[in-house]
């Protein structure tokens, strides 16, 4: 057992840890200020959060995605950077021990259980999480603050799932690492935990909202019983097929160079996790912003899953700023090759699925300032033609991975709300 002298020590350490990263976020938000574009949040408090938290972004982020010769590397060090930077985040969530928080190895994959422990108050339903992170970085630790803060807040059991990231597993390894964690939970939930099985929601943020949209696709398409309660997609990244969606544009012409997930960045780890050498073939990448790399025989599927864009581009108009019109296709036939597998394949690229008729009520939640955004809402869009019943918000002020701040950000606390009045609602109504 632990001395409570080393414990405390211990604490003491963790603490002078944290207030030396924040004390060198605030020079280097200081050292690197620039001013954030119109409309990026809100209130003054996320304002002056975000001069120190973007900056510090830009470092971890962007700036490496420069610097480095080999791609593998610039994910390795954000991966390293983004680990320490979230450790000053969420800290003032507090559960009041209410929620008994254990891992589990199920079927093989690690998974921890955030369990409300006064069972006559807390809901019999649960919260399958998978965290984001481009398929690359991020864990399960880096997002206890907010799945813990929701299971509290919910009173609802969650599960978040630790699947491994590429380049080291690639795709469909993610997949199948949540699947065989899911499959147990619905064969153990209710003698395990006393969840009823019918009231089980899947949730994911960016990457992990792709692989939470194929996973409920996958139910869906095999009519697996019971099926999904509902599905939470948080600015899912959901295709590559259109690099020059209005909201990609947008950020050509408004957002480039701030800390904002990048086409660049999205190209990088969507390819590394289709398991192609980014360190080979990084020369790739202009070709494949400019949607170079869709053959042309893909081209009318292609069109036929996004045609809901035009209802998008006709209707939104970021506050009246312009938009760059398309430009010129840099077609590369190797990156053609590479990536033919992948465009139109459903469990990659999952806003390529034909037919959503069989999929649980939708929560689709989108950011203004995210160059997935308009993914996010042609999938909504095609959910509601398809007759699912499908929830959409799109946050004016908001930011790609701006959950990840739930604790610090206004705009973020409030989505959070928003998620969990739409999922225990779906829960209670099972
Ligand atoms: C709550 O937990 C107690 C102790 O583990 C158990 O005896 C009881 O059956 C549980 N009640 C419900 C409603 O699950
Ligand atoms: C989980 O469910 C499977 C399949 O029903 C069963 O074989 C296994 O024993 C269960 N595990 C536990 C710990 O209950
Ligand atoms: C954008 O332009 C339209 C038409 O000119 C106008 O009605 C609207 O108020 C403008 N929106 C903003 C946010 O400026
Ligand atoms: C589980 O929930 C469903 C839907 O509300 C309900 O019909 C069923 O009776 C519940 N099962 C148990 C064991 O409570």
């Amino acid at each position: 057992m632990m001395l409570k002298a080393e414990k405390e020590q211990k604490k003491r350490l963790k603490y002078t840890a944290i207030g030396v990263t924040v004390m060198i976020l605030l020079i280097i938000g200081y050292s690197l200020h620039k001013p954030l574009p119109e409309g990026f949040t809100v209130t003054k408090w996320d304002r002056a959060v975000m001069h120190v938290v973007e900056p510090a972004l830009r470092v971890a982020y962007y700036y490496p995605s420069r610097m480095f010769s080999k791609a593998s590397n610039m994910v390795y060090w954000t991966r390293g950077a983004l680990n320490i930077l979230s450790k000053t985040l969420g800290l003032l969530v507090d559960t009041q021990g209410q929620i008994d928080i254990k891992w589990h190895e199920w079927n093989g994959t690690p998974v921890k259980v955030y369990r409300p422990i006064d069972n006559r108050t807390s809901t019999d339903g649960a919260v399958i999480f998978i965290h984001g992170g481009g398929f690359a970085l991020g864990n399960v630790e880096m997002y206890d603050s907010l799945v813990e803060r929701m299971a509290f807040e919910m009173k609802t059991l969650f599960i978040s799932v630790e699947y491994r990231l590429s380049p080291e597993t690639v795709f469909p390894g993610g997949i199948l690492d949540c699947e065989a964690a899911i499959d147990y939970f619905f064969d153990n939930a209710s003698i395990q935990f006393g969840v009823n099985t019918s009231k089980i929601v899947i949730m994911g943020d960016s990457a992990g909202g792709n692989l939470a949209t194929v996973i409920a696709q996958r139910r869906a398409a095999r009519n697996a019983s019971p099926a999904l309660a509902g599905q939470v997609l948080i600015y899912p990244l959901l295709q590559m097929a259109d690099m020059q969606t209005i909201s990609y544009r947008y950020f050509h012409s408004r957002l480039s160079g701030y800390a904002l997930v990048d086409p660049e960045s999205v190209a990088y780890y969507y390819m590394f996790y289709a398991g192609i050498d980014m360190d080979e073939k990084a020369y790739l990448i202009p070709s494949v912003i400019s949607n170079g790399h869709v053959a042309k025989d893909l081209k009318p599927e292609v069109e036929e899953m996004m045609s809901h864009r035009i209802v998008i581009e006709s209707t939104r108009n970021y506050r009246n700023h312009s938009i760059s019109e398309r430009w010129e296709i840099e077609r590369n036939f190797e990156a053609q090759d590479l990536m033919r597998p992948f465009l139109t394949n459903p469990d990659f690229s999952p806003l390529m699925r034909k037919d959503l008729s069989n999929l649980p009520p939708t929560m689709v939640l989108t950011c203004e300032f995210d160059v997935l955004r308009d993914e996010g809402l042609i999938y909504a869009q095609r959910l509601e033609a398809a007759g699912v019943p499908t929830t959409t918000i799109n946050y004016e002020n908001g930011f790609h991975a701006m959950l990840n701040f739930h604790s610090e950000l206004h705009e973020a606390s409030k989505s959070v709300e928003d998620i969990e009045q739409w999922t225990l609602n779906v829960i209670n109504n099972a």
